[in-house]
Parts: C-alpha cells; sequence; structure tokens
C-alpha cells in the first residue's frame, strides 16, 4: 500500500510528540479529513464505515488516523432483526478509536438527513449517496435523532411547548400541582385492569402534564370491568388487540365513506347527547317478527355471534324494544335494511368523540404485549424462530398497531425474558421495528422495589419518541432494591442504578409490614368484598397508599381484602405451619432434610394424614425443584420483601402465607406490594382478580415513568436518568388524591 500525507500546519504546533495531517494518500487515492472511508473488517465480515477526524504520526512512526464509526443496524442491538432497517441507513456514534492508515479501504459518501425529511428528497439524495444517517446510536440502547438545532414541535402539533412554558413544577409541600395545557391523549393496549396507563397519568399529573386515557382495549372482560369501574372516562374496548386493530382499519373506511377525515370534530361532549331512555313500545309481544333499526349502539371487528366468521359488526337497539333485545349484526346484512343514515349518524357522532382513534389521535400508546412463547412455564418454547411462535405475535400487533396511529410517544413493558429468550432476538425485534418505523428509542431495566414498593420484580420498558419530540428518560432508583434480576452481560447497563452512583441517596426498601400492618386481620373463609379499615395507618407508605381520589368526597371503604379461600386440607395445612418467616412444609411432621438441603420422607414414622384421609405433606411438595425448594406452603415474614407478586395465589409453590395469620395475602395485600392505591377497585372472581393484580406494571414504576415523560414533553432531553422530586407512594399526595 502506497502513502503520501499532507502535513497540517495548525496541528504541527498543538501536538509536538506527533505528526498530524490534514490529507492522506492511500492507495492512490487522496482522503482528506472528515471524508467517508470503509475500513477493513475481520474476514468474511463487510467493511466497516469511519470518518476520517484525524490523521497522524506516532512516536515510533507509525501512521494513524482516528475514526468515528457509523454502525450498520447489523452492529447496533438490533443484531439479526437489521433486516428491518433500510440497509442504506447507518447510525451516527461518538465511539471514537485510532487505526493504523493501511486499514482504510476506499471512500464513501454519506449524507446526514433532517429527522423530519420529505420522503421524496429522500429518495433523490439516497440515490447520490452510499448511505445516509439521521440519528445518533450509543450502546447500549439508544437511538435518538440528530438535531441541529433545539427541538420544537411542528405548529400544528397538540403538544405546545409555550403552552407547556407555564406549567408549575411539582411542589411537594403544598400538595398543589398546576396543570395547563392540552389534554394528551393515551391508548392502553393490552390494559389488564390499568395500572400502567394510571400510574402513567398520574406520574405526568404531579408534574403538570395532562394525560388521559382515552382508550383501552384488553381481551379479558373481568380486566376491561375493572378498567372501566375506576376510569369512566376511558373507551374501554374488550377485545383482542388484532381484532382491534382490524376494527382500527375499517372505522378509517367508514369516515373516509361518510366525508368525515379532516373535518372539524365538534368536539361539545353533549353536542352528540342522545337519550339513553329505551323508547319501548308496551304493544310489541316477543313473537312479533317487524324489527326496524331504531339506533346503532356500537361497532366491533369480530364474531359476537359466534359464527366462526368474523366480520365488522353494529350493535343495534330496534325501534319499540329495550335493551334486552339489543342485537350485533353484520354490516353486510345492514346494507339491505335501508339504515344508512342511521349508520351516518353514528359514525359522525363515534368521529366526533373519539369513539375509536384515527390517525394521529393518539398521542402516546403503552402497553405490555404478552409473549407467553418465552414464558418459563412453557415447555414448548421455539427458541429456534420465536417470532414465528404465535404466542409471541402480539410484539408483531402491536408494534403493527403503532405504525398504523403514529403516536408521538410509545412505552412498551415486558419480562426480562425479552432480551434472554433465544439471544435476545424478541428485544432486538422491538427495537429494530421502532427504529425501522423512525422512534428514538431506549431501553431500561427497572426493579419495582427500588421505586418505593415492597418486592422485587424486574422488567424491561422501551421508550419511543417520534423523531421531533424528545425521548424521555428513565427515572433513577428511590429505594435500596433485595434481590438481584438475572439480566444478559450485553444489557447490564440498562439496569437502573447500576451506575452505583453515589449522587442520589437510596431510601431503605419498604417491607412487606410497611405495606400491610394496617390492614384488619381476616381468616382464609372471608368472602366480604368491602369493609371498614377499623384503624388508623401505621406508616408513611400506608398513609399515603389510603388517599381519595380526587374529587372523591366518600369515606374510604377497604376493598378486596379478601384471600383465595382454600380447600379444607390446604387449610388444615397452613394452620400447621410455624408463624415465622421462612416457615414452609419443611416444618411438618415426617418431613427431613438431608446436608445438601434436600427433603427426603421421615420413614421411621408413618405418614401423618389429615382428617380427609389425605397425606399432610402432598407429594408435589417433595419433588418440587428435585426436594430443594422451600417455596410449598412457605410463610412470609412482616420484614419480607416478595419476589415478585405473581397471578395466582396457591400456595402450593410459592410463599405467600401472611406473617400471622393462617391464609395466604389477600388480593389487597397483594396490591399494595404492587403500590396500587386503596381506592382502585377490582371486579371479577377472586382468581381473576389476583390475576388483574400479578399481571400489572406496578404503580411505583409508572408513575415514575410517567413523571420523566412529562419531563421531555416538557421540552428537556437529557442524557442522563432522572432523579425523581418526590418518592413512591408520598407522590400520591401531590393531588390528583386527597388525605383520608
Ligand atoms: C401483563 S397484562 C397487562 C397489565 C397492564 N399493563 C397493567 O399494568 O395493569 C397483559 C394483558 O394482556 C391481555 N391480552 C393477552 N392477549 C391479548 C390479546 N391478543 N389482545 C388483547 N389483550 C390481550 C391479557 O388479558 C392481560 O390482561
Amino acid at each position: 500500500m502506497e502513502l503520501c500525507l499532507v502535513m497540517s500546519e495548525d496541528e504541527k504546533e498543538i501536538y509536538q510528540a506527533r505528526c498530524h495531517y490534514t490529507k492522506a494518500i492511500v492507495d492512490g487515492i487522496q482522503f482528506e479529513l472528515n471524508e467517508h472511508a470503509y475500513v477493513k473488517a475481520e474476514e468474511g465480515q463487510p467493511d466497516y464505515i469511519a470518518r476520517i477526524v484525524e490523521i497522524f504520526e506516532t512516536v515510533d512512526k507509525q501512521l494513524y488516523f482516528s475514526a468515528q464509526w457509523f454502525f450498520r443496524a447489523a452492529d447496533t442491538v438490533i443484531k439479526s432483526q437489521a433486516h428491518l432497517i433500510d440497509p442504506q441507513r447507518v447510525f451516527y456514534s461518538e465511539m471514537k478509536d485510532d487505526n493504523p492508515l493501511n486499514s482504510i479501504v476506499s471512500k464513501v459518501t454519506i449524507i446526514q438527513l433532517p429527522p423530519d425529511v420529505d420522503p421524496a428528497k429522500k429518495e433523490k439524495s439516497l440515490k447520490l449517496f452510499d448511505y445516509y444517517y439521521d440519528m445518533q446510536y450509543s450502546k447500549p440502547v439508544t437511538f435518538t435523532t440528530l438535531h441541529t438545532e433545539r427541538v420544537t414541535p411542528k405548529s400544528e402539533s397538540p403538544l405546545v411547548l409555550e403552552d407547556m412554558s407555564s406549567i408549575g413544577e411539582v411542589e411537594n409541600n403544598n400538595k398543589s400541582v398546576k396543570s395547563e395545557g392540552p389534554t394528551l391523549t393515551l391508548l392502553d393496549l393490552y390494559a389488564g385492569c390499568g395500572a400502567m396507563s394510571t400510574g402513567l397519568c398520574y406520574g405526568t399529573g404531579f408534574s403538570g402534564v395532562k394525560l388521559e386515557t382515552k382508550w383501552a382495549v384488553d381481551m379479558n372482560k373481568h380486566a376491561c370491568e375493572s378498567l372501566k369501574i375506576n376510569h369512566p372516562e376511558t373507551e374501554v374496548r374488550n377485545e383482542s388487540a388484532e381484532d382491534f386493530f382490524t376494527m382500527l382499519k375499517e372505522w378509517e373506511k367508514l369516515c373516509v365513506e361518510f366525508g368525515l377525515i379532516g373535518m372539524q370534530r365538534d368536539e361539545d361532549p353533549n353536542a352528540n347527547e342522545e337519550s339513553d331512555s329505551e323508547e319501548v313500545d308496551e304493544n310489541k309481544s316477543e313473537d312479533d317478527e317487524e324489527f326496524e333499526v331504531g339506533k346503532f349502539l356500537a361497532v366491533c371487528f369480530g364474531d359476537p355471534n359466534k359464527t366462526g366468521n368474523k366480520k365488522l359488526h353494529f350493535k343495534v337497539r330496534w325501534k319499540g324494544y329495550s335493551s334486552k333485545h339489543d342485537t350485533w349484526e353484520p354490516y353486510d346484512s345492514l346494507s339491505e335494511c335501508n339504515c344508512k343514515e342511521a349508520i351516518k349518524e353514528f359514525v359522525i357522532k363515534g368521529y366526533n368523540s373519539r369513539m375509536l382513534p384515527l390517525r394521529g389521535d393518539v398521542d402516546f400508546i403503552c402497553g405490555g404485549p404478552p409473549c407467553q412463547g418465552i414464558s418459563g412455564h412453557n415447555r414448548f418454547r421455539n427458541y429456534e424462530s420465536p417470532l414465528e411462535d404465535e404466542k409471541n405475535h402480539q410484539l408483531v400487533v402491536y408494534m403493527d398497531i403503532i405504525d398504523f396511529l403514529k403516536p408521538k410517544f410509545v412505552l412498551m413493558e415486558n419480562v426480562v425474558d425479552i432480551i434472554k429468550f433465544a439471544n435476545g432476538i424478541l428485544g432486538y425485534h422491538a427495537v429494530g421495528r421502532l427504529v425501522a418505523m423512525n422512534y428514538q428509542t431506549r431501553l431500561g431495566i427497572m426493579a419495582a422495589g427500588s421505586y418505593g414498593v415492597s418486592q422485587c420484580r424486574y422488567r424491561v420498558f422501551l421508550w419511543g419518541a417520534s423523531t421531533m419530540m424528545n425521548l424521555p428518560q428513565f427515572p433513577l432508583p428511590t429505594h435500596e432494591v433485595v434481590g438481584k434480576g438475572v439480566v444478559p452481560n450485553e444489557f447490564k447497563d440498562c439496569v437502573l442504578g447500576s451506575d452505583n452512583d453515589e449522587s442520589y441517596k437510596l431510601e431503605k426498601n419498604i417491607f412487606l409490614g410497611d405495606a400491610i400492618s394496617d390492614l384488619p386481620e381476616v381468616t382464609n373463609y372471608n368472602g366480604a368484598d368491602e369493609m371498614e379499615y377499623g384503624g388508623a395507618p401505621r406508616t408513611s407508605f400506608q398513609k399515603f397508599i389510603r388517599m381519595r381520589k380526587q374529587g372523591s368526597s366518600k369515606k374510604m371503604i377497604l376493598y378486596d381484602h379478601r384471600p383465595l379461600e382454600l380447600n379444607e386440607d390446604d387449610y388444615a395445612r397452613v394452620c400447621l405451619i410455624p408463624k415465622f418467616k421462612g416457615a414452609n412444609f419443611r416444618n411438618l411432621a415426617g418431613v427431613l432434610v438431608d446436608e445438601k438441603d434436600k427433603v427426603y420422607w421421615d420413614t421411621s414414622v408413618p405418614k401423618v394424614k389429615l382428617p380427609s384421609g389425605k397425606q399432610l405433606v402432598p407429594n408435589y411438595c417433595m419433588t418440587f425443584v428435585g426436594g430443594s425448594s422451600k417455596k410449598p406452603f412457605g410463610r412470609l415474614g412482616m420484614d419480607s420483601v416478595v419476589k415478585t407478586v405473581v397471578g395466582r395465589a396457591e400456595p402450593h409453590n410459592q410463599a405467600l402465607l401472611h406473617p400471622n395469620q393462617d391464609r395466604v395475602l389477600t388480593i389487597r395485600e397483594n396490591a399494595r406490594l404492587q403500590g396500587f392505591p386503596d381506592h382502585y377497585r377490582l371486579c371479577g372472581p377472586v382468581k381473576e382478580r389476583y390475576l388483574q393484580v400479578g399481571n400489572a406494571v406496578s404503580f411505583a414504576v409508572s408513575t415514575a415513568l410517567g413523571y420523566t415523560l412529562a419531563r421531555a414533553i416538557k421540552g428537556e432531553s437529557t442524557s442522563k436518568p432522572l432523579i425523581l422530586p418526590v418518592k413512591f407512594p408520598d407522590c400520591l399526595g401531590l393531588s390528583p388524591m386527597k388525605e383520608e
């Protein structure tokens, strides 16, 4: 290789030990500073791409250049999912290092495109350049827009920063937060009982930004009932996310058909109000064959009549009939019944009230698409192609809905397995999809216990922000956390608080007793859904978690403080478990423990039987995790911190017995461990309520994330995680709740 160098006059003076150059000729080609070049990679790999930022000679006369690297998608955390990204797109990085000059292979042309570039202009410039970049990549998982100027959203955007500038900061002392500016709309997908979205709305509210869950979707009807009872203002849709997505497309078609798209909405909530009274014709009999459409009540895409055929359906109130005669009718059959006007009226009303969101209506989408195909409980996991596994399909549906609605902000939650299972492919896919859709993206791993609740619970969160918005940060922990999550090395730095930075002080962790010691004693057989507290709060946590909802003057009632009722045999077993932390089935008669801490039967005594004739110690306790587990019928202590609240309450393979009562933790006690405010009610059978609580995003985490979202909305973009101004649950005292 032939090298020819042109010396830099300025640099020569600054760097005495090394000689700097402004140009170099490598293999007959001249390279200047700030030009781009391919740099030799390992055998069989595509050459690297760099900007030449320095050319110099070392003291021992070696010729070098400083490279500022660009990443191809495959070299970022998107890895195997790089096919999602345009092959001409690379990512700017601030990673720099020195390399021998002769590792330069050839020239390459790269152009920086502005984040909001016109697609036609983009296409034109792409023909003239080898690559383009519009985002910066920072390890481990951050993609951000490269701005030349300060970010200010477009004037037509509903997020108008000028409006936000007048927002008062959080005032901890006088419990008031001034909220001004427009209300931002949130769509909660896979909403469960709504813990994630409710916490996000509280968190933004504490920081003076109004966010409202306008729509929520979940296929579980009990979870939907819970959401509705706590949020009467939300359009709760009890359907699958897939059907909701098809419905969105059908709704858009209907709005196009009736010429509504782009029309000013009549936002007056009473403008379309119709009396809900039923105009029942007393003379109509059950056998009367005459049915005429009165009005339409709802619309869905699905198979409400269980015919085996999914279609667009309208819910009809028949003229002269009561609501008990309402039926779902397929849209295609309605065309024959001369009711186009009534459909049009319904669609106009729905358009005005935003019954369903159209593109541009949603400011923020949050949700945790279930990926049951990666669950440790699933023996048939598809390691080879997890994305083709039907059980992981919701990740794709979630991203497709984002692609369709194009919200300004996105937040996805998932279990840590999403970045562990099958080498993290689902995590790479989620990041790849967001970046491919031009969302800035940041991944964080948060332990709920680090934010003020009495459980460990590690979860992965992925922020997305459209190019003209500020990408939200993650909140720094406020509390010490007990227990460690297992996170792949590649993502270790994504764990919030992993930096061991001592500039923020952590409070001691919250124990089970701090969360539940004020709750009245109940037995295994308590079937009451409501009761009196019967005493004052004993800890600061209890004081704040008991706060009333804003606007409510009702006396607080204790809801859902009832346990899963154990059958006679299990109850008899539980009564025999001693009342100390860590006691479990090993403390029952007939069980011995060997030197390897594994259980075996005491064969010197006959197996103890219960009055029912069943064994006192079931065989499954002895064989669970090869006899090494202490979880079956495990008792907690008031100084315990639970690992993770799950959706089941059976004591057979988990430690969830109350410290000094003979029962499992109640629904409300689990809810307290998750940080649910006491006023948040749950609906459905007992097991369903446990499930909703166990499935939820901890309120401590969702409120903290709401706070960081508000900071981004208010125009702050920071490269480091944020310190929360108030810890959980004290932040619940900043309004929108009132002290009991
Ligand atoms: C982890 S939970 C969500 C919890 C919720 N984010 C919260 O904080 O309360 C997942 C939810 O997804 C719902 N779900 C599962 N598959 C679904 C699908 N295909 N469409 C809609 N909802 C689904 C389940 O019913 C469950 O409530």
